[in-house]
């Protein structure tokens, strides 16, 4: 399901890039894990490119398992001509002939509750969705995003942290399924830019959060988001001193959209978020204050999962450096203003949900 709050920002994303994403016009982009998160955002700033060309739209083949993302967030593109929906697994190969201009490869289990319970996925997601995806960058992409995180750095020696930090994760306990075989995805695509010189750049996202993101998703923004919609109080089943770089959705995707249209990325990972470090705890006030007046409540519990909080990084940052230097990227939503805006999306999405029921019932 789309909102005023998601529409407005995907057209901003469109009018802040202009002609940087012109190339797309006419050409065909494959979209893996099109239903989560960031698929659904992406996509949406797609139809917003299309309003502006609407005689050589950008054709997209969205393919999810929807096996997190829900087919709900994808209904009100059902009937574009532009998109064809596929409902399909990217760790087997992918049926079909279609060899795309771009590939933007995001199908992953990134909320830790989920994964945790599904290592097995994770991994083959990762690693055998990643090899599938550069097989078919291979016979002739123009560019490839595939997405990594901040999780191959797991609790870094270094902060902010560069993409030149090698990273200091365990690879047997509970988040290993999903750190390790993203850090084996990264050799992928090192290996077929060496190879074959594949064009595909890798974007490590820290933390991005939203409108748009599930709620029941198990990481922190959308906890903190579903418990302020209730009235509170903001839980955190920490202390709340470990640290975070919260990015909006928006500024995200403008920053993956330039890396996706530059030869230059080739072969280069890339961190990509908000440079900006705040605590957990720090988090929660900003949400309690932008939910209600006089604020929410915030309290710290422990978690019933003994496992909860094994291996969670004490912080993280990214030096956003290399990003900046070749993209010249700054983001422009700070905390507060995407908490809020944020909170009115989801307000705005139960307005018209209860207000279907009631013409319903
Ligand atoms: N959002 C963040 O802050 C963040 C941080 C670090 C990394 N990432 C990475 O960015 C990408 C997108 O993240 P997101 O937040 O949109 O996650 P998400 O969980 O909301 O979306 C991922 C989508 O991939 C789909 N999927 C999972 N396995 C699949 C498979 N085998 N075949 C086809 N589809 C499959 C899911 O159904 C889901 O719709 C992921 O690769 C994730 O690891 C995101």
């Amino acid at each position: 399901m789309i909102t005023d709050i998601i529409r407005t920002d995907a057209r901003g994303v469109v009018a802040n890039l202009g002609r940087l994403l012109d190339p797309l016009s006419g050409s065909t982009l494959m979209m893996t894990g099109a239903a989560g998160f960031l698929g659904g955002f992406f996509l949406d700033v797609l139809a917003a490119f299309n309003e502006r060309h609407p005689d050589r739209p950008v054709r997209v083949v969205a393919v999810d398992n929807f096996m997190v993302g829900p087919a709900r967030r994808l209904a009100h593109l059902d009937g574009e001509a532009w998109v064809t929906r596929v409902d399909g697994d990217v760790s087997r190969p992918m049926a079909g002939d279609v060899v795309p201009d771009w590939i933007i490869h995001l199908a992953s289990i990134a909320s830790p509750i989920v994964y945790r319970a599904n290592p097995l996925s994770v991994i083959a997601a990762n690693v055998q969705g990643t090899w599938n995806m550069l097989e078919l960058a291979r016979k002739g992409a123009k560019g490839m995003l595939a997405f990594s995180s901040s999780e191959v750095y797991g609790d870094p020696a270094i902060v902010p942290t560069p993409e030149s930090y090698n990273g200091n994760v365990s690879f047997t306990g509970p988040r290993a399924c999903y750190d390790e075989s993203k850090r084996l995805a990264e050799t992928l695509c090192a290996t077929y830019y060496r190879l074959h010189r594949t064009p595909v750049k890798v974007v490590r996202p820290f933390n991005v959060y939203g409108p748009g993101q599930r709620l029941d998703d198990g990481r922190i923004i959308p906890d903190l988001l579903r418990a302020a919609l209730a009235g509170g109080p903001l839980v955190l089943y920490s202390d709340g001193r470990a640290t975070r770089s919260f990015c909006y959705v928006a500024d995200f995707v403008e920053a993956c959209l330039m890396l996706l249209m530059m030869p230059e990325a080739d072969g280069e990972a890339f961190n990509v978020g908000n440079g900006d470090e705040v605590s957990i705890a720090d988090a929660a006030r900003a949400m309690a204050e932008s939910a209600g007046d006089p604020p929410l409540a915030v309290e710290c519990r422990q978690s019933a999962d003994s496992a909860f909080l094994v291996d969670n990084p004490q912080r993280r940052c990214p030096d956003l450096g290399k990003l900046v230097r070749l993209t010249g990227f700054q983001a422009r939503v700070p905390l507060r203003e995407g908490l809020a805006r944020s909170l009115e999306s989801y307000r705005e999405m139960r307005a018209r949900e209860s207000g279907r029921q009631a013409v319903s019932a």
